[in-house]
């Protein structure tokens, strides 16, 4: 469907133009004085100069053109040279049929389709997701539902942090333990077993254990750089290692993105890029791009318009051992031969900001892209405590997610049981309670951090995130519980509002529900654009308003005209279908009731 902006400002460019004027001075923006007026032009202003006649003539000539449109009901030219609209309430409640019918609620898909991998979640193996892996998976996930929505292929990829000192640690710790194990034998030639030789939760203690150890003790360091070294070098029975470490802590990894309602179509880690990094190493040094310095491997990335010094992307270490940089690069050389992509994006914190300058110049200069490939980093903020430091225990460690979860769930519990109790007649069990406490949990997470631009900090606060009221993840979702229970209600009393239409506007407060559901579209594809979540959040939260407005001043179940309650119901439904688009988008789903 065109866009409701676009249709009003081809109804402005034909006045324009029947005037005589340029229709490029037809430019309609929606109206800074909602009490006057729903859109406005401020074209004759500018036509004015050009023309060398009063603004107010230019206004009162176009306002004549557009007494017979069909898309206004009031078209008022104002000193010095204002044109105020208005929508004519039959022309948008066209509209509004027009979206509930239409594929995607009359979103136009993009005209060409790209292939997009997103690069999110990016977990470290063996080591608990923390809080700060949550901006990642919340705000990559919902960037990724975007980009199908409008029309794109998009691949998402977890990237796991596989390849670093943390395997050789796990490694060397496991060999203090149990020495005895096959995997450290050299000599061993057999099937290694195919059990695991040790659960999550050993997992997870052991690698915290083995950090801790190499901060004191340099030969054990030493050792473990020596296992990782060796890892990376094919031993086998080390890579066998890997590959238990790598089963037990994605299946725990799944689980937790699971109930983060996140998923990934790759779980490619930077272990996967070994085997592209030879010969693009041997490339970037046949290019003469690489060379040796300080006994590093090294390519140029300055640019002469930097203002501040880019140092050069390290390639390889003096020992020839591979770094994040390198995993990264080879990962680009992969992702671009499996799956040709137009753009990559990468959601990171932004504290990498500069590393990913480095990685993205280096990749285009050494040709690992084509010229028009994308490259794009979309850098976060840190979430924080109330105290404004980052957010950690109430001990002062690092929050675990999983925590996090929890005890966000338990508070909505409670919430969801207070509300019962004041409510009295209505049962829910308490598997329902629970069930429903965690989908409001997660949405007042989610929403709590999307709601923000993403690249700046924020304030966890769970008090305020959890709140019905105000602009929250679960006063959204309760804006769509009430309208499924009038939906429930009508349809309970055996009524039927199927093949109705959307009737004009019977008042101020409908009509602003039905304006705000036309920005529908616009709204969609700007936030895609401009990758920004944040934008469906303001977009539902004024659209809940503008629906409870309207609820609060309508008698929607005791309307008498069942005409005009049919109308009612489906503009409901419309209102439903977008609310419930917009928070898929973001990652999480409403409850039956709450
Ligand atoms: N594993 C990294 C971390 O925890 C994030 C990975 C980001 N993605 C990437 N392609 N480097 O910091």
């Amino acid at each position: 469907m065109k866009k409701i902006l676009d249709i009003i400002t081809d109804e402005m460019k034909k006045a324009f133009a029947a005037n005589g004027y340029d229709e490029n001075f037809a430019k309609v923006t929606l109206s800074n004085r909602p009490d006057l007026c729903e859109y406005q032009c401020n074209g004759a202003m500018a036509a004015a100069k050009t023309y060398k006649k009063k603004p107010i003539d230019i206004a009162n000539g176009v306002v004549e053109q557009l007494k017979d449109s069909e898309v206004f009901e009031e078209v008022n030219a104002v000193m010095p040279g204002f044109i105020n609209l208005k929508l004519d309430p039959a022309f948008l409640s066209g509209y509004m049929n027009g979206m509930k019918g239409a594929k995607k609620l009359g979103m136009d898909e993009v005209e060409k389709p790209e292939t997009i991998v997103i690069d999110y979640g990016g977990a470290n193996v063996a080591k608990p997701l923390h809080v700060g892996h949550l901006r990642s998976a919340v705000i990559g996930e919902a960037l990724k539902r975007m980009g199908r929505f409008v029309g794109h292929k998009v691949i998402g990829d977890v990237h796991l942090g596989d390849w670093g000192l943390q395997m050789g640690l796990i490694i060397e710790e496991l060999k203090d333990r149990k020495p005895e194990l096959p995997y450290f034998d050299e000599s061993f030639t057999g099937e290694y077993p195919e059990e695991a030789p040790f659960t999550i939760s050993e997992l997870e203690e052991i690698y915290p254990t083995a950090s801790g150890k190499s901060k004191e003790d340099a030969a054990y360091k030493e050792a473990a750089m020596q296992a990782t070294y060796e890892l990376q070098h094919g031993r086998r029975g080390y890579q066998a290692l890997l590959s238990h470490i790598l089963n037990v802590s994605v299946t725990d990894l799944k689980r937790n993105y699971e109930n983060l309602n996140v998923s990934f179509d790759l779980w490619k880690g930077e272990s996967d890029a070994q085997p592209y990094i030879p010969d693009m190493v041997q490339k970037m040094k046949d290019d003469g791009f690489a060379y040796i310095s300080d006994g590093a491997l090294v390519v140029d990335v300055k640019e002469d318009t930097d203002t501040k010094e880019i140092p050069p992307c390290m390639i390889l270490k003096s020992d020839g051992a591979s770094l994040y940089n390198t995993t990264d690069l080879a990962t680009i050389v992969w992702r671009m031969k499996d799956y040709h992509p137009d753009e990559l994006i990468y959601v990171v914190d932004k504290r990498q900001e500069l590393y990913f300058t480095q990685v993205f110049r280096c990749a285009r200069k050494t040709g690992l892209v084509k010229p028009e490939t994308g490259l794009k980093f979309l850098g976060f903020g840190t979430m924080n405590g109330k105290d404004g430091k980052p957010f950690k225990t109430r001990e002062g460690g690092v929050m675990r997610l999983q925590y996090l979860l929890e005890s966000v769930n338990e508070e909505m519990l409670k919430k969801i049981t207070e509300n019962q109790k004041a409510k009295e007649n209505l049962e829910i069990s308490e598997e329902e309670a629970k069930e429903t406490a965690k989908m409001i949990a997660l949405a007042a997470i989610k929403y709590g951090d999307l709601s923000n631009q993403a690249s700046k900090d924020y304030i966890f606060d769970i008090d305020r995130f959890t709140s019905f009221e105000g602009n929250t993840g679960p006063y959204i979702l309760y804006t769509i519980v009430r309208i499924k229970s009038i939906l429930n209600k009508y349809h309970s009393m055996g009524k039927d509002e199927s093949g109705a239409v959307i009737e004009a506007a019977h008042s101020a407060s409908e009509k602003n529900l039905m304006l705000a559901l036309s920005g529908f579209g616009a709204m969609m594809e700007n936030a895609y654009e401009e990758t920004a979540p944040h934008k469906i959040c303001s977009y539902i939260y004024e659209l809940a308003n503008a629906f409870n407005s309207f609820y609060h001043e309508t008698k929607i179940m005791s309307e008498e005209n069942e005409q005009i309650q049919k109308s009612y119901i489906r503009l409901l439904e419309l209102t439903k279908s977008v609310l419930e688009t917009c928070i898929d988008l973001l990652g999480f789903k409403a409850p039956e009731r709450m």
